[in-house]
């Protein structure tokens, strides 16, 4: 029997391309593991009404952790036009599968790394190296969201918040409602993991992001949780920065910044920004992490217009791949993988287009192989 069980989740587009080159990868570095494919992904939202079966979910309980390509998403109306006519107007929504994996296996931590490997041409400066905690259940990502919005529902809220009295006249049927629920655990769980990464790795920073000026109630909260957590890691600093402001400063000096810890959309804003500093989507690694379970997946989407090209950098998804196996705890193999496509990124002899060569992406997983 393999050591590991992975769940293999190649999505759709090109995540199917990247997924193909890790698995040379880990077959190289001789990682143990049994694989098992799951469906999930726009196919199985237009055949089955549904992108993440309950089947593929029973797999995954099955495993030790998920290894995840891309998936492609649309909004709510587009997704309806595409589902096959038998499910065409029987009230199928569409809901992100990875958004939905996320809640419903509670992987409330989002680890999203950027950091600059020396040779990269597109590095923005080559001392960046920031850790970005992104908390991956709450916030804008809850889901609670209303259109039009239900007569009860603003009757409550215009009962207990003078501020409603503004919208009355645009009538119910006119007013949309996306929620931002933050509550003190999930604040609290994503900032003191930031510092316990901070202080595992010698980092003097962490960077708490929010907008608590306007936002004052959930930013309010995330600010004062950071100041308590920030007690108990003395040797520490705590800065508070602002949304906006955080976006300009990581552009003008992304190497002051070492952790940074932030609310589920504030966190997938800055981590987009993060990932063309150093490199862009090809290099961006992430990890969605709950108390048993994981799921690893490239920041990039799935790219439909490169599908079938082997164009893209499959980097992101090695490197997400190297994620997974330090979270396993097999640190010494995860080294090593880091280590070859450090040599393959500093040669500058293989690579995709985005930096400016011509190999494929199997040639670039090839070369990193051949470093192992
Ligand atoms: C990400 C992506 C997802 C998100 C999309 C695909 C739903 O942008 O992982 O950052 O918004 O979280
Ligand atoms: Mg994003």
């Amino acid at each position: 029997m393999a050591k590991y069980k992975i769940a293999w989740l190649p999505g759709d587009g090109v995540g199917n391309e990247v997924m193909e080159c890790t698995r040379i990868v880990l077959d190289r570095l001789g990682f143990d593991a049994e694989y098992i494919h799951g469906d999930i992904g726009w196919e199985f939202w237009k055949s089955e009404g549904e992108a993440l079966p309950e089947r593929t979910k029973e797999m995954m309980k099955l495993t030790d952790c998920a290894l995840f390509g891309a998936i492609t998403s649309k909004p709510k109306e587009e997704a309806a036009m595409e589902l096959t006519p038998e499910l065409q107007d029987k009230g199928f929504v569409y809901f992100s599968p990875i958004v939905k994996l996320r809640q419903e296996f509670n992987l409330h931590t989002n680890l999203r790394p950027c950091k600059a490997y020396s040779g990269n041409p597109l590095n923005y400066k080559d001392e960046i190296d920031i850790a970005i905690f992104r908390e991956n259940t709450e916030g804008m990502y809850g889901g609670v969201e209303f259109f039009p919005l239900p007569p009860d529902v603003f009757d409550v809220l215009d009962t207990n918040h003078p501020k409603m009295k503004k919208f009355t006249h645009h009538g119910v049927e006119n007013i949309a409602m996306s929620t931002r629920i933050m509550t003190k655990h999930g604040c609290e769980n994503i900032i003191r993991q930031a510092f316990e990464y901070a202080k595992k790795f010698d980092r003097k920073s962490v960077t708490v992001v929010d907008k608590p000026n306007v936002l004052r109630e959930t930013g309010g909260l995330m600010i004062r949780t950071a100041r308590e957590v920030a007690k108990n890691y003395p040797g520490i600093d705590l800065w508070e920065t602002n949304i906006d402001a955080q976006c300009m400063w990581l552009v003008k000096n992304p190497e002051d910044y070492e952790v940074i810890v932030a609310e589920n959309m504030f966190g997938d804003i800055l981590s987009d920004l993060a990932a063309q500093l150093v490199g862009g989507l090809g290099f961006a690694c992430s990890a969605n992490i709950g108390d048993e379970y994981a799921v690893f997946e490239p920041t990039h989407g799935s790219a439909p217009k490169y599908f079938g090209q082997y164009k893209v950098n499959p980097t992101a998804m090695i490197l997400t791949a190297k994620m997974m196996l330090d979270w396993l705890g097999e640190s010494a193999m995860a080294d090593r993988l880091e280590q070859a496509v450090c040599e393959v990124i500093s040669e500058r002899k293989v690579g995709t287009y985005d930096v400016g060569l011509d190999n494929t992406s199997l040639e670039v997983a090839e070369a990193i192989a051949e470093k192992l």
